[in-house]
């Protein structure tokens, strides 16, 4: 999928863009899946660890792995959180054992897969039967707030450019009900899917804008891709699309969650 090469860049500056909305997103990821104390978990394209850390808190940092081709991803993840394992790897392809774990879970990297199907199926066969296969992707088209202005902002300053990069258009598995469906056709049983809600706090709009210049995802990448000219219009009508500025506001973002059980 386009746009995974965009998160090679640094842990703080994914912190304060969809970083901020990781933590209370994970929580909210853990309860869906109903991954409780005693069990071995992973986490899938764990970034620099929002949905580790609150598996470590859950599990204890013994009992969870993170997997992430980032390499300052993942060194961000191991310097945050000792004692859990991270190891320098996709999802296509985990180096982990058949069934060595009772849960599987990935926030918001199902859509950036070169191959989701493959990427299901090996977190499938990582969890042992019985166990919970677990994941979100924003509602990039509708309801996460941050991305859909952006795009929607990028569509007026830059129709042709922004149309293409749009994420609510490009991203497969972000629509209502298709998570379901790779789940099942991975052979998941007692699919289950619906929305999370999580916020981010801003201090105004400036603070949400900086770290897009950094290039940090697809968003930022477009960001970066602009003449002066037309940034400084994005930066304009994003403003005026989420209808904030100076003062501190925040904003929320719907992913759509799904899980099933290994046969
Ligand atoms: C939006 S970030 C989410 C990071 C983290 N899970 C979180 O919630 O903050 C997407 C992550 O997916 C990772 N990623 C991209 N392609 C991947 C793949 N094929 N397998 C596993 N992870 C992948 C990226 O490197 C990045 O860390």
């Amino acid at each position: 999928m386009p746009g995974a090469e965009t998160f090679r860049v640094s842990a703080v500056a994914y912190d304060r863009h969809i970083g901020r909305y990781g933590p209370p997103l994970a929580s909210a990821l853990i309860e869906f899946a109903g991954v409780e104390p005693g069990v071995r978990a992973l986490d899938v394209g764990c970034g620099p660890g929002a949905l580790t850390a609150a598996l470590a808190e859950r599990l204890e940092a013994a009992n969870v792995c993170g997997a992430e081709p980032s390499e300052p991803f993942a060194e961000a993840c191991r310097a945050r959180l000792p004692g859990v394992e991270v190891v320098a790897a996709a999802a296509e392809s985990l180096p982990f054992a058949d069934d060595a774990f009772d849960a599987a879970l990935s926030q918001l990297v199902v859509n950036f897969m070169r191959d989701a199907d493959g990427g299901v199926g090996e977190m499938a066969r990582v969890t042992r039967p019985g166990g919970v296969v677990a994941s979100c992707v924003w509602d990039y088209a509708g309801e996460m707030t941050l991305l859909r202005a952006f795009w929607d902002a990028a569509r007026e300053v830059d129709p042709e450019g922004g149309a293409a990069a749009d994420e609510g258009a490009v991203m497969r598995w972000c629509g209502d009900g298709e998570l379901a469906e790779l789940w099942r056709s991975a052979g998941l049983r007692e699919v289950r899917f619906g929305p999370l809600v999580a916020r981010a706090s801003y201090a105004g709009f400036e603070d949400l804008w900086a770290p897009l210049l950094a290039g940090v995802g697809p968003a930022g990448a477009f960001c970066r891709s602009l003449d002066d000219d037309r940034r400084a219009a994005l930066n304009e009508t994003f403003r005026r699309r989420l209808g904030v500025g100076d003062a501190p506001f925040e904003l929320t973002a719907r992913a759509w969650a799904v899980a099933g059980v290994v046969p």
